[in-house]
């Protein structure tokens, strides 16, 4: 088991470069092996989650080639196998993007079923809606989604819930059927858009990405290109938080701040300094921040997985904040963890009510889930003293060299692999 250990309290300050997106590279290495010729992905973010599912793709057949940390080749003309077993789906949910791509190139699908996550059921029903409206046949059976079509015909979708994964799963699908399909109610979110452009790059032809409407010609085939990957809008939000909780100042590279617009407005709500340029934002923050409410919503709206960061830096903001979670039903598992620091967050269904405190006190934190890992950081980076954050594995899914990045902004955290040992019985 890993941990960080974290001596905090002190003001982070200098140069980060964020990296590529997580949530669009999921999708696009899914969608990179429709085509039967040679890939070439760049900017891929170097986190656990990618690497699962190069594993996985490698698994169906697929060549990949890492050329370097952040740039992958692959070519899906070798892929056998249209069976992607529970161990990759277990380790990430993205694994079912797999559904969409291989119905789409091969007319045939088998996918374990994502399991619920800590932080809600998260069902695909939406995602199958769309392959049947397209004319797959899809039965669910010993816990693996089958999805089968001889022809994959355009179709008229409206789907019932705004989801990102049934969005890039159903344009996939759509990349290659018959005729044209439009999707409605779809999500908006700045990895949708990256994965319809990378899409468009290797032929397809999709259009609004980004809108509440997307309309796909599918095309006979697909073919190689060369991509990269936009950067992470929830790492640089996670960083610009940091900024904020630390009254650090840090300068953030690499970013579109188009996509930061919802962060960056409420980071100045609760009194931090945002300073906006070509592709760098820079965060500052010299005093004690004041409460505000956050209610998260579909992109433009505020993420939520920025919504555990928000808790770290409001529990330490002048008086009293409401965060209301409108997406995920158990997206507050951290808050017991924050209360060890001495945090006052009342939490009654989907809002957290926080009572701002001066001090916080260190602890030993266990993360439950991955955004909510990068908030104990952060609440733990704010708090004088020792603190550990522990399973730092959930936040090594989704952040690439967190600590090595936070050390080169000042922050005195250390990574520690703990042997699970007995506890001794101090009692017998
Ligand atoms: C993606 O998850 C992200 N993951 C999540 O980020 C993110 O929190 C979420 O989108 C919302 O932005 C990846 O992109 C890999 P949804 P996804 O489908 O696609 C319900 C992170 O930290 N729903 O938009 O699973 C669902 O239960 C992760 O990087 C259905 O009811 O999210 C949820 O309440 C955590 N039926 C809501 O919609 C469906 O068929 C939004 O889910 C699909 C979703």
């Amino acid at each position: 088991m890993e941990q960080y250990v974290i001596y905090g309290g002190k003001s982070l300050a200098g140069e980060v470069t964020i990296s590529g997106a997580k949530n669009a590279a999921l999708g696009i290495l899914a969608g990179a092996i429709m085509c039967d010729e040679t890939v070439t992905i760049e900017n891929l973010p170097d986190v656990s989650d990618i690497n699962v599912l190069l594993e996985a793709i490698s698994a169906i057949g697929a060549v990949v080639e890492r050329v370097d940390r952040h740039t992958v080749r692959i070519n899906g003309s070798t892929i056998h196998s249209e069976l992607v077993d529970y161990d990759y789906i277990q380790k990430i949910r993205a694994s079912y993007y797999l559904l969409g791509a291989l119905l789409g190139k091969r007319g045939n699908a088998t996918v374990a079923l994502p399991g619920g996550c800590d932080i809600g059921a998260r069902p695909i029903d939406q995602h199958l809606k769309g392959f049947r409206a397209l004319g797959a046949t899809v039965t669910t059976e010993n816990g693996f989604v089958h999805a089968k079509a001889n022809h994959l015909k355009g179709s008229h979708i409206f789907l019932d819930i705004v989801s990102v994964g049934a969005t890039i799963n159903i344009m996939m699908a759509a990349a290659m059927a018959e005729g044209q399909t439009i999707i409605e109610n779809v999500a908006k979110e700045p990895h949708i858009v990256d994965v319809a452009n990378f899409l468009n790059s290797l032929g397809a032809n999709i259009k609004g990405a980004g809108t509440d409407v997307i309309r796909i010609r599918g095309v006979q085939k697909l073919h190689g290109n060369t991509y990269s990957i936009i950067p992470d809008q929830i790492e640089a939000g996670t960083f610009m938080c940091l900024a904020a909780a630390t009254r650090g100042d840090i300068l953030l590279k690499n970013v579109i701040p188009k996509h930061l617009e919802a962060i960056s407005a409420k980071l100045v709500e609760v009194g931090a300094e945002v300073n906006e340029y070509d592709d760098s934002v820079r965060v500052c923050c010299s005093h004690r921040l004041t409460g505000s409410t956050v209610k998260t919503r579909v992109y433009p709206g505020f993420p939520t997985d920025m919504q555990p960061q928000m808790a770290a830096i409001l529990m330490l903001a002048e008086g009293t904040s409401y965060i209301h979670e409108t997406i995920f039903e158990s997206r507050f598992k951290y808050v017991g963890e924050l209360r060890k620091m001495g945090a006052v967050i009342k939490v009654e269904s989907s809002v957290a009510m926080i009572e701002g405190i001066e001090k916080s006190s260190p602890a030993i934190l266990k993360t439950p889930d991955l955004r909510a890992g990068a908030a104990l950081t952060i609440a733990a980076l704010a708090t004088e003293g020792k603190s550990t954050v522990t399973d730092i594995e959930y936040i090594e899914r989704g952040y690439e060299n967190f600590d090595e990045k936070l050390r080169a902004l000042g922050a005195t955290i250390e990574r520690q692999t703990v042997t699970p040992g007995r506890r001794k019985n101090k009692f017998a």
